[in-house]
């Protein structure tokens, strides 16, 4: 397919379904149902995070051209994301409160390599992609579910977050002297083990619910 073709909801799917290495679990699904007012919190976080996550690559790593382009791009893309969740909550009467973070994304830096700059590099774009693609495939496998509004907007987010999966993917294979794969197969190892397992309390990206 011509990269430049925009890509249908089945065949964004399927190309997320072959890149990660599960597909969210049915009782993630469930819990996300039942605690729609979080999700939408931890929504509007994860996309705050998002855009905060590229400017510090921005930061970090000022002689890549490309990349501060790419990032730039994606960064007011995802302060869009925020400020269309953050409409819907109010519309919706949702207050806006705290919430700490899930361990999905701290779970996936512990495995990140910090000696050497490009290795780092390399590991944060790989992760980034890791997490836009999953973001991308929950947003799919919600929206049928939810109200009409709702999963009009999760529909709405796909092809955006699809895009930025593929730029971080590009972008990592740019700047890295080494054959990415075998670190994309690593974080995917990791990041099904964080989807699969346990967790206590319920986040966009966290595990299946705790069994009592
Ligand atoms: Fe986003
Ligand atoms: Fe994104």
């Amino acid at each position: 397919m011509n990269s430049l073709e925009p890509m249908s909801t089945p065949e964004l799917t399927l190309e997320l379904e072959a890149f990660l290495h599960c597909p969210t679990p049915a009782p993630w699904l469930d819990w996300a149902l039942q605690n729609q007012t979080l999700m939408l919190i931890d929504h509007a976080n994860c996309e705050k995070k998002a855009a905060s996550n590229a400017m510090g690559l921005m930061y970090r790593h000022v002689a890549h051209t490309d990349l501060l382009t790419k990032m730039s791009q994606l960064a007011r893309e995802e302060l869009l994301h925020f400020e269309q969740v953050v409409t819907l909550m109010a519309e919706r009467g949702i207050t806006y409160e705290r919430i700490g973070p899930s361990r999905y994304a701290a779970g996936l830096r512990d495995h990140m390599r910090t000696d050497k700059r490009e290795q780092a590099l390399t590991d944060s774009l790989i992760v980034g992609a890791i997490v836009e693609a999953r973001s991308c495939e929950r947003f799919a496998r919600l929206a049928p579910l939810l109200d009409a509004k709702l999963g009009k907007f999760y529909l709405s987010l796909l092809r955006s977050e699809a895009r930025h999966y593929r730029d971080y993917l590009t972008l990592a294979a740019q700047y890295t002297g080494e054959d990415i794969n075998p670190r994309v197969q690593h974080f995917l190892a990791v990041e099904k083990w964080l989807i699969e397992s346990e967790d206590e309390e319920f986040r966009f990206h966290s595990g299946v619910p705790r069994k009592i």
